[in-house]
Formats: C-alpha cells, structure tokens, sequence
C-alpha cells in the first residue's frame, strides 16, 4: 500500500541494534531526509515503550496491512522473512536485512515472483559489501566467471550455530572455521555472512550455490573486521578488495555497517518489481 506522498514511510520489523539505530535515525533526522516511521515493531514489545512513541508501536505483526508503509525493513532475523516475506512484498517494497534468508531457494525464489507480481522491490542492503553494483553489472552482462568472498573477525564478533569456535583463546592467531559455498554456509552462520548473501544475490547468475565463501577468526582483528571480495570475469578480468570495518570486539555488525544500512533505505523507492542492491 504505497503512499503518493513523498515522503518515503517506513516499517520497521526487529528493534536490536539495527533497528534502534535505524528507528533513531529516522525520529532525528527523518523530516529532512524524507523518511518517516509508519511502525516499529519487536517480538517484545515492552523494549519499544518509552523509545517509540506509543501510535508507532505495531504490538502484532500480522495487522501490519493497518499501518501506510511503503518500505517494510526487516531487521530482526531470516526467520521473520521466511515468515513474513511474501506478506510484506503484496503490500510494499522490502528491505531485507537478513539475505542469508535467501539462501533457500524456493523463498528466495518465492520473492523474487512476489516482488514481480506486485511491483514491489526487493530490495537488498550492500552491508559490509563494497563494489556490489559492480559485480551486479557484471553478472548482468554476463561477464561474471566466479566471486569469493572472505569474512575475517575476531573471534568474539562470530555467532554461529555449531560448536566450532567453542574452544577459542585469546592470541591463537587465525583459524579458517569455513571454506566453501556460501550456500551451505549460510545456515551454520546467518548472522554472520549477510554480506556474503548480498554479494551472492548480486551474482544471481552464480546462484548462493556458486559463490565460495570464507569465515576466518583472527585474534589479531581487535580492532576491525576485514571482508576480502575477489571478482573474476571473462578475458583474464579481476577485481581484489579489502575493506577494513571499524568494530569493537564483540560486535558481529561493523561500525560503517550501521551508516551503509541508513544509505540503503533513502534509497528504497522507485525500483518496482525486481531485485535490487542498494
Ligand atoms: N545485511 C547486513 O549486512 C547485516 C548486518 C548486520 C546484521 N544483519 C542482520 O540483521 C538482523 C538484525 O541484526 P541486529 O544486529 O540488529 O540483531 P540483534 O540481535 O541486535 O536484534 C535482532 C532483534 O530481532 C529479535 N529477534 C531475534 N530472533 C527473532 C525471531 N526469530 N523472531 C522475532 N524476533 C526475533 C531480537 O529479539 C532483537 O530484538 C539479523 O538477522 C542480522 O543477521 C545484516
């Protein structure tokens, strides 16, 4: 349900760190920037009182068709765009935080029918991602050959869903923890290859099956995380990047993380019925 106003008015779904910073930056800043909440929604609600003013607060998700939106910015986790994905796309456009999501195919493919069937985008969020537009060019073109992506962190900043960092100690050095498809990585470690699931969406030609991936733990990276993107294309064509992410330890999402997010939304309007990186 696309307002005609200008005014870009957004829901927000999850109130972790992106969404508190999300929903911050819009109540501060949003009147100059065009963009304006429509709801705010969190599994617990009582984290949202006092933070959110109460006619924003959405306390269930399935009323969302109450509220005018049109970008829905899910935050929170895949689950919630397995969920509410093909919803949220037959009433508005919808910034997916958490790409690892579409790692299924059949969701993945699910959405992208959905996006083209109401004229809404899907739109992906860069993240940590730098010369994603590129590679999107690329495999457009048909150009693109094969793209790997290498994720190093501190230990402490990595959330995954085995056992395999259990036993880390401070000043081991580097352990590769995953090389492979990005695919298979995905659900070992969601919260942590977003990037890696953008790029891999950019890539669609490659598909999450086709573009490697890999997750290293380094002591040495206190300081920041590193994501290392390696482009092949046809005739001898390649492309490196490093990009050194600020992060405190800990923090599974890098400081410039946060301002690429707030990017990504002033720039979800217009695009319907595709997938688009931004
Ligand atoms: N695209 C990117 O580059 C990028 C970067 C950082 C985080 N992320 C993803 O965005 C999402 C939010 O990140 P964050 O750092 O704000 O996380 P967070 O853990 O700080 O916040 C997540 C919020 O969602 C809620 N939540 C968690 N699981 C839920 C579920 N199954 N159902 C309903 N609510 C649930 C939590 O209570 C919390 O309020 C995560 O999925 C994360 O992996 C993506």
């Amino acid at each position: 349900m696309a307002t005609s106003s200008s005014t870009l008015r957004v829901g927000v779904v999850g109130y972790g760190h992106l969404g508190q910073f999300l929903v911050g930056r819009i109540l501060k800043e949003g009147s100059g920037a065009g963009v304006s909440l429509a709801f705010v929604w969190n599994r617990n609600t009582n984290k949202l009182k006092g933070c959110v003013p109460d006619d924003l607060i959405l306390s269930d998700l399935t009323t969302f068709t109450d509220r005018k939106c049109d970008v829905i910015v899910e935050v929170c986790h895949p689950q919630i765009v397995k969920d509410f994905g093909l919803q949220f796309l037959s009433q508005a456009h919808l910034l997916v935080g958490s790409p690892s999501a579409l790692s299924d195919p059949t969701l993945n493919q699910k959405l992208q029918q959905a996006a083209r069937q109401h004229g809404r985008t899907l739109y992906i969020p860069s993240g940590a991602l730098w010369g994603g537009l590129d590679i999107q060019r690329l495999n457009d073109s048909g150009t693109l050959k094969a793209l790997f992506i290498r994720m190093s962190k501190h230990p402490s900043c990595f959330r995954l869903t085995g056992d395999m960092l259990s036993d880390w100690t401070e000043g081991e050095g580097r352990r590769v923890l995953y090389s492979g498809s990005v695919a298979e990585l995905c659900p070992l470690a969601p919260n942590n290859v977003n990037t890696m699931a953008a790029a891999a969406m950019a890539a669609g030609a490659l598909g999450f099956a086709g573009v490697q991936g890999e997750i290293v733990s380094d002591t040495a990276l206190s300081d920041y995380h590193v994501v290392e993107v390696e482009v092949t294309g046809s005739n001898g064509f390649s492309v490196h990047t490093v990009r050194r992410n600020p992060a405190k330890l800990g923090a599974v999402t890098g400081s410039a993380t946060y301002n690429s997010f707030w990017n990504s939304l002033l720039v979800c309007q217009g695009h319907g019925g595709r997938v688009h990186l931004c």
